[in-house]
């Protein structure tokens, strides 16, 4: 990459605002009447090494824990005790909507010997320690030590869970475990991804043998449509044909379906771009965010060593689900409609995990991406800005 190019890396007050739904769209038409797509100004190589190595792990790591990253989606934590409980990079979190409507954070560990107050997800009135009974309100204070007298000169108002810097910002919870300074400023530039019309649907995780940037890779282009995607995304979709725009260090890619072409009939002021494309919405470092008919998919990549990583996938849908009054018809018409995706979504695990055995080939001392993959690109390149 061009150091020229680097330099505008450096810069995050550059964040160009994103195009509207109305100037995609044109300029996805200009593309398919000029048989062009966008492209990025260098080739980027990337070393094998950096997917390989504990060390640059740990860094990548460091990061995710600097930054203000999603934890999950505001929905998940619909009504008051609703709780999440994960890890992020490697740290136990929880995250619970307290009395008061606001979202917490807190380091998923008792104030007693360190066990874990839950895990997974579910619903609350406290948080009760499994272990001795050890019990926190919503808001992490401790309330109820069993057999106090035990413990002479303990204070439980100073004992609460410890708290998590958090924001919860356009429909998204993100955590800072470890940041400094103005880093939720960081999160001024994205804009608000989830509609007020949607609802949860489902919560899955999955353990895939991959480094998480190989993951997060294949989300990032659309020049492996008709290749990999033959008899899913392509017969609906366009081969290479994509628009990329960046916003601070995160990547917005829009991918059209072939209804787009529906929309050139229309005026404009009735353009959408429900079911006529996807945007995936990169979240510098380690989260995307996908649009697809009716639905969104928010995705954490939680690195587990170089070549394991967690993927932890909230699954929202447009419709109220109380408003519906059947509440597993409406989750079961989005879930009907997400099993053609996730036939897609196993092609690209399956070339990612043979990606990831290629690595040990001992071929490629670098991974080449060209500029239909200039998306990819950027993440190296902000990647190596903040960890050299
Ligand atoms: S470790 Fe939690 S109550 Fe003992
Ligand atoms: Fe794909």
């Amino acid at each position: 990459m061009s150091s020229q190019v680097l330099q505008k890396l450096s810069s995050k007050s550059d964040a160009a605002a994103l195009r509207s739904d109305t100037q995609i769209i044109r300029r996805f038409f200009e593309h398919i009447d000029n048989k062009t797509t966008d492209r990025g100004e260098t080739v980027w190589t990337e070393p094998v090494a950096n997917y390989q190595s504990p060390d640059r792990l740990a860094d990548e790591l460091a990061l995710i824990r600097r930054r203000f990253v999603m934890f999950c989606p505001s929905l998940a934590l619909a009504k008051t005790g609703d709780y999440i409980a994960r890890t992020a990079a490697g740290t136990p979190l929880i995250a619970v909507r307290a009395e008061d409507g606001s979202a917490k954070v807190f380091r998923n560990a008792c104030r007693h010997r360190g066990v874990k107050l839950a895990d997974g997800q579910g619903c609350k009135r406290a948080l009760v320690c499994p272990y001795h009974g050890w019990t926190y309100g919503l808001d992490g204070q401790l309330k109820n030590i069993p057999h106090q007298d035990g413990f002479p000169g303990f204070d439980p108002e100073a004992n609460g869970l410890v708290a998590v810097p958090s924001q919860e910002i356009g429909g998204l919870i993100y955590v800072g475990q470890e940041a400094t300074g103005d880093a939720a400023s960081e999160l001024d530039v994205i804009p608000a991804l989830i509609p007020d019309d949607h609802a949860l649907i489902s919560i899955e995780e999955l353990e895939i043998e991959a480094n998480w940037k190989l993951l997060l890779e294949s989300s990032l282009e659309g020049y492996h449509i008709r290749a990999l995607h033959s008899r899913t995304f392509y017969p609906r979709q366009y081969d290479n044909l994509t628009i990329v725009e960046e916003f601070a260090d995160n990547n917005r890619i829009a991918f059209p379906y072939q209804t787009i072409e529906s929309l050139r009939k229309k005026p404009e002021q009735d353009w959408s771009t429900n079911g006529r494309l996807t945007y995936v919405y990169h979240l510098f470092p380690n989260v995307v965010v996908s649009t697809f008919p009716d639905c969104m998919q928010v995705v954490v990549l939680e690195p587990l060593s170089p070549n394991r990583t967690r993927q932890h996938t909230y699954l929202l849908g447009r419709g109220k689900l109380d408003e519906a009054g059947e509440p597993d018809a409406l989750r079961q018409s989005i879930l009907d409609g997400q099993e053609f995706s996730k036939t897609g979504a196993i092609e690209d695990r399956d070339a990612v995990i043979a990606g990831q055995q290629g690595l040990n080939s001992g071929a490629n001392t670098h991974l080449t991406f060209g500029l239909f993959e200039s998306a990819i690109g950027r993440l190296h390149a902000c990647l190596r800005r903040e960890i050299g």
